[in-house]
């Protein structure tokens, strides 16, 4: 007989392992569904950055899979493989709607928050009104659009701020509008970087009341999955939701936009979304965001309740480790305020941010503040914004639970960044004080010996190395551990030039 696999055989058993690694695949899932049950984490490191993206929800990939493997049609296709994915797709924009409390036709899907953040903003620029209105805390995706199109000079943009607690005032909003000119008014629903709630009814009438004619945009990526919203109640005209943010994957968003509203598509090519964005719709993404939108309407109030034990746990933790006095929380959770239910803006002084999630990054997962800038050192624009001091804006931790965040995963985080900032403090304070104990004059003693204590090099050796060590000993216990460093590579490298002299 010939050698060689038999080809029916080595078919067959190809098929049988496709199929048991489909159906192990979506066994494995299934079964780690539910509040609270905790998901495969990257090496065992806690993630605690649910508001850069939530997790994936098992349910979710689940209704993703038959749109993988199974219905794969273009859903503007006439035959029998387009028929499931249209149907899908009009299911998935239902359960947005009975989310927002809209209708189906006034949801478009799209592929991102900036996507949809951008179309809101450049549907009310197309008549004659150029105005728009921000908070000063939105996402960059309103910021640096509505900036893009000043500098373009197709709009004049208004900034209004925020209180400490991180709030913008509807009087104030309603202020800042030009009747007969204004064309938007922009403002999150909620904050990202300190989970402040903003009052978008009363903002929305606010602004109506001045003048009819103004739209009022929110984007409620934060909000959407974390607190109910109602379009219809917001009394706005578009809404942003996102679903990365509450349990669907990147890649997919929706635009609210009030029967009425104008809009029109950003992209040339077919006429999907009712002709309002070209483009072939993401099947299976489109579905995964009908799917978080049910979880949301089935047990939106055990997953905020959940989340607020667990970022609650978080803090309490945090201040007994840490010690209360040095701790602050920004934002309306420290000031009083409706706050999201899942983010904790905690600032520990003395401490950096940054360096302390760097030290820690293969263990607990957050950000130094938002996401899109963590990495960078500059003071959030959001934290300067609440008025928060840059020693504790430098020393502030966003940390954001969700659905499958556990006791345990925070206990164990917050021992972790805990301990993380106390060995900080301890390289800190021992590196000066064993400098401070050190004989300043040493090294100089020595050149002053060889050269003579007249000699001009010897001169500016001296008052460097004394400068240096006086720039050490004006730090306090409270001093960053970047101040300490510097100071003390200052000393290191005048006693260095001292030796070199
Ligand atoms: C408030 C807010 N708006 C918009 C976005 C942008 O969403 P995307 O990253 O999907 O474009 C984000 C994402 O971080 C956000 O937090």
């Amino acid at each position: 007989m010939a050698g060689g696999p038999n080809p029916l055989l080595l078919a067959s058993v190809l098929l049988a392992s496709a199929v048991a690694t489909a159906l192990n695949l979506r066994g494995r899932r299934r079964s780690r569904g539910g509040l609270g049950t905790p998901l495969p984490s990257e090496g065992g490191c806690v993630y605690l950055d649910y508001a850069a993206t939530c997790p994936i929800y098992p349910e979710v990939a689940d209704a993703m899979v038959p749109f993988l493997y199974d219905h794969w049609g273009n859903p503007s296709s006439g035959h029998a493989y387009g028929a499931p994915c249209r149907s899908a797709v009009a299911d998935a924009r239902g359960s947005i709607a009975r989310l927002l409390g809209c209708a189906s036709e006034e949801v478009a899907f799209c592929s991102c928050g900036s996507e949809a953040d951008n179309w809101a903003i450049l549907a009310s620029l197309g008549g004659k009104r150029r105005h728009v209105v921000v908070s000063a805390v939105e996402h960059p995706a309103i910021l640096a659009c509505v900036d893009a199109l000043e500098r373009e000079g197709r709009c004049d943009v208004s900034r209004v701020g925020v209180d400490a607690r991180g709030v913008v005032d509807p009087a104030a909003v309603a202020d800042a509008v030009k009747p007969g000119e204004t064309a938007l008014v922009s403002v999150m629903l909620a904050n990202n970087e300190v989970g402040s709630v903003m009052d978008v009814a009363a903002i929305s009438a606010a602004v109506k009341a001045r003048d009819a004619g103004i739209l009022v945009h929110t984007d409620a990526a934060q909000a959407v999955g974390k607190i109910d919203v109602n379009a219809k109640r917001l009394g706005v005209d578009y809404l942003t939701l996102v679903g990365h943010k509450f349990g669907a994957p990147k890649g997919v968003a929706a635009l609210y936009h009030r029967r009425g509203a104008p809009l029109r598509s950003m992209l040339f090519g077919g006429g999907q979304e009712g002709g309002l964005r070209a483009g072939t719709e993401a099947v299976p993404s489109v579905v995964a965001l009908g799917a978080a939108a049910a979880i949301w309407t089935r047990e939106g109030a055990a997953i905020a309740a959940h989340s607020a034990a667990m970022r609650d746990r978080l803090r309490r933790r945090l201040e007994a480790a840490l010690g209360p006095e040095r701790c602050a929380v920004n934002g309306p959770l420290g000031a009083g305020g409706e706050a999201l239910p899942n983010v904790l803006s905690f600032a520990v002084r003395g401490a950096r941010a940054a360096r302390v999630l760097g030290d820690v990054g293969d263990r607990v997962a957050a950000s130094a503040s938002a996401a899109c800038h963590s990495g960078s050192d500059a003071v959030s624009a959001v934290l300067l914004a609440v008025g928060v001091e840059t020693e504790l804006a430098l020393g502030t931790l966003r940390l954001s639970v969700g659905r499958h965040t556990t006791a345990r995963e925070v206990d164990a985080a917050a021992d972790v960044l805990a301990a993380a900032i106390l060995a900080a403090d301890a390289k800190t304070h021992d590196g000066l004080n064993r400098r401070l104990g050190a004989d300043a004059t040493a090294p100089v003693a020595a050149l002053k010996k060889r050269r003579g204590a007249e000699d001009p090099g010897v001169v500016a050796a001296e008052a460097a190395v004394r400068k240096a060590y006086a720039a050490l000993r004006k730090l306090d216990k409270r001093a960053t551990p970047e101040h300490a460093d510097a100071a003390l590579d200052a000393v290191d490298a005048a006693v260095a030039a001292a030796k070199r002299a």
